[in-house]
């Protein structure tokens, strides 16, 4: 079968792929003259024939008690041990080994999200004073050591930090969910990971109201207690010393003000202690789960060094950058570049405690102002929604960034395009960063001074990374053929998850089963990790990302990127957001529900849904051309900005919305609901019984975060 795109013929069971190409953007001399890679031989030092060596460099950039004797040692596939032999705290690499040089440089800047309130700076001394402290505390008090877990369900506050190099200090695996989620989605977490202390906070602001987070960590206890795992004690950080912003009451012997504890250890050192390269660091566990939850186990000596080298080589952060990554601390993204990877090279960091909209959106631009923030990290989700509610506030604001990154997404290149124009002010690089929870750190981007940016493609495999895209049947997909497949990487490198906590056998075979050529070898070669996305790769070796490979709907046994029909709509200049759900029919298998927001002040019509239409239809074809197109006040969003696409998919095919509790915006699913849901039956639409799979597919859709 061929599609009505530009020309190609594509099998059935590939991912059509009718992105256009689209032109390069060279990083400005000013950029150049200052960059950390600026020397083409960076790419040969990290050639293929380099591997695993190359990775010596990353590793060096650390402080090690005792230096490794084996790089990689794959005797174990796919557990592979980096830096094996090797000692180090990674505690120590991110604050003491600061303190010699800068000791009152500010570590940390937190802006709280009242604009009343200062913001305040925490130095490398004052982080180590308080990161000590509360490892006496955590070792004295909660009788903690190397090798336990401790749950915290914190929101973006410096004790947030503070807790994890505390527990990194001792350790101890920190295991940090994000504040955002429910408080039994924490407890499931919590027991997962056999955890018996869990550290909270009573409240925070975020968009303009002060939650009751206390509350959470109560059902948390009762989820963790009814899958076996009692907590003894709740750690209670009080985000105004003075005053308890929680309604729930604190047990008696089992929940403590951490402030009230802490004046005990005052003054209190400790040792670092000197942990084996492969002693795991942390757990993050991944967002959308379904069945058990599953942590990502990430290493001490392999993930630090891999985050130290990534920020260095491509956020480009130097000690006297001041950097700000606009991403929440209870994701990978948080842990590897806000914390372990800008702190390990001594730099200055902000933390942001609210939304990014919130009072308005201006309030990054005057942050960055303020600070005089010259790098910035943040996802398209967010540059969508800055787009949508203030297209012109970058321009009312002095600020300057030299580099600037995206996360999490593909970037339409139409937002690429704002950002590098408005936000970046034509001055700036932008390197779209390609990873996930499991990788550790970056995996696809460019390297800012040495390769051209591409609007709309994170660039090739990064240094030391070589990806490759299979087909079904195993066979290479050709970079420059216009056929999309299941980017893989070939080699291990030291950012990789080290397993998933717990569940050895499930590692294996969610990520090297399907690819794996000999389950015997201990050849990494025979090993090649396969990534979960789709992904086409251009003849420049430049990685176009199509999303999750589950997340494609397939019109007529045609298999449409989900991310590829939202770009087509995002063409139609009024649109500032879009989501494509995939909606059962008889005929066709799935067809396309397209949701989308428009720019501020305007209004929707059916010419605007026409609009819509006819973009997806000249940009990808008529197969693509959605059903219905629905424009809607506002999408419903996770706390971390991702569209809830599951959430309309469920509207549109009169289902079970599932669990919106963790969404920013729970209110607008009644009002979506009855925007289309009446629309449809207006319109003679009889809604169908679903099968148990279908009714499965639906609330799965776009992940179940
Ligand atoms: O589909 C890819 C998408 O996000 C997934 C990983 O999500 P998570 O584990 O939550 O980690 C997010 C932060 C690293 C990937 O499988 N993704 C991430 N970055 C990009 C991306 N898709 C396209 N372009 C990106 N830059």
């Amino acid at each position: 079968m061929s599609t009505a795109g530009p020309g190609r013929d594509v099998p059935e069971a590939q991912i059509a792929v009718h992105w256009r190409e689209e032109e390069y953007y060279q990083p400005p001399a000013s950029f150049i003259g200052q960059a950390n890679a600026a020397d083409p031989a960076i790419l040969k030092r990290f050639g293929e024939e380099r591997f695993p060596e190359c990775f010596r460099e990353y590793a060096d950039l650390l402080s090690w008690d005792t230096y490794w004797h084996t790089t990689l040692d794959t005797s174990h596939p796919p557990f592979w041990k980096w830096f094996a032999g090797g000692r180090l705290n990674a505690c120590y690499n991110c604050v003491d080994r600061h303190l010699a040089a800068n000791r009152n440089k500010a570590a940390f800047l937190w802006v709280p999200e009242p604009e009343e309130e200062e913001t305040r700076a925490l130095t490398y001394q004052e982080l180590y004073a308080q990161v000590n402290e509360f490892a006496a505390l955590l070792r004295d008090f909660c009788a903690l050591k190397a090798g336990d877990r401790v749950t915290f369900h914190l929101p973006m506050v410096p004790e947030l930090p503070v807790c994890m190099l505390a527990c990194a200090r001792l350790g101890v695996i920190h295991s940090e969910v994000f504040g955002g989620f429910s408080g039994t989605a924490c407890g499931d977490r919590i027991a997962d990971s056999g955890s018996r202390i869990l550290i909270t906070m009573d409240g925070y602001h975020r968009g303009g109201k002060l939650s009751d987070h206390k509350a959470k960590a109560d059902e948390a206890l009762q989820a963790a207690e009814k899958l076996g795992q009692p907590v003894d004690k709740v750690l209670v950080w009080r985000r105004y010393p003075d005053r308890y912003l929680s309604h729930t009451p604190m047990a008696e012997g089992r929940d403590f003000f951490v402030d009230e504890l802490l004046p005990r250890y005052r003054g209190h050192r400790i040792a670092p202690v000197s942990m084996p390269a492969e002693a795991p660091l942390f757990l993050m566990y991944s967002s959308g789960t379904t069945g058990r939850p599953k942590g990502a186990q990430h290493s001490t000596g392999g993930y630090l060094s891999y985050v130290a080298g990534t920020a260095k080589y491509y956020l480009d952060i130097h000690p006297e950058d001041t950097y700000w990554c606009a991403a929440d601390i209870g994701w990978i993204t948080g842990h590897s570049y806000i914390v372990y990877g800008p702190l390990t090279l001594g730099t200055t960091s902000v933390l942001y405690e609210g939304a990014p909209t919130h009072p308005d959106a201006g309030r990054c631009w005057r942050i960055a102002e303020r600070l005089g923030v010259n790098i910035f990290h943040t996802a398209p989700t967010t540059i969508r929604m800055l787009r949508k509610l203030g297209p012109d506030e970058p321009l009312k604001y002095d600020h300057h960034f030299k580099h600037m990154t995206t996360v999490g997404e593909p970037i339409e290149p139409e937002v690429w395009r704002w950002y590098h124009k408005e936000v970046g002010k034509g001055e700036a690089v932008i390197d779209d960063t390609w990873w996930m929870t499991e990788t550790g750190g970056f995996l696809g981007a460019t390297l800012p001074a040495l390769q051209p940016m591409k609007p709309g493609s994170c660039g090739p495999g990064v240094l030391g990374i070589y990806p490759v895209i299979y087909d079904d049947e195993g066979n290479v997909v050709e970079p420059g053929s216009s056929r999309a497949g299941n980017v893989c990487i070939r080699n291990p490198w030291p950012g990789i998850m080290q397993t998933i906590w717990g569940q050895p056998e499930r590692y294996v075979e969610l990520y090297y089963a399907r690819y794996c050529r000999d389950t015997h070898s201990t050849n990494w070669r025979d090993w090649p990790f396969l990534c979960g996305d789709g992904a086409v790769q251009g003849e420049d070796g430049y990685l176009r990302i199509l999303g999750r490979i589950d997340d494609v709907i397939n019109v007529a046994g045609h298999r449409l990127g989900t991310k590829e029909i939202e770009s087509a709509c995002l063409t139609a200049e009024e649109v500032a957001e879009a989501a494509a759900v995939p909606v059962i029919d008889e005929l066709r298998g799935r067809v396309v529900e397209m949701y989308v927001a428009l720019k501020p002040g305007l209004e929707p019509s059916s010419e605007l849904e026409d609009k819509v239409a006819r973009a997806i239809e000249h940009e990808i074809g008529k197969i693509a051309r959605p059903k219905k197109v629905w424009i809607v006040p506002d999408m419903p969003k996770t706390r971390s900005g991702k569209i809830m696409r599951r959430v309309i998919a469920g509207i549109s095919n009169f289902a079970d919305v599932g669990d919106i509790s963790t969404l920013a915006n729970p209110e607008v699913v009644d009002s979506i609901r009855h925007q289309v849901q009446s629309r449809k039956l207006e319109s003679g639409e009889v809604p169908r019984e679903l099968t148990e799979a279908e009714r499965e597919e639906i609330k799965t859709f776009g992940g179940t975060a």
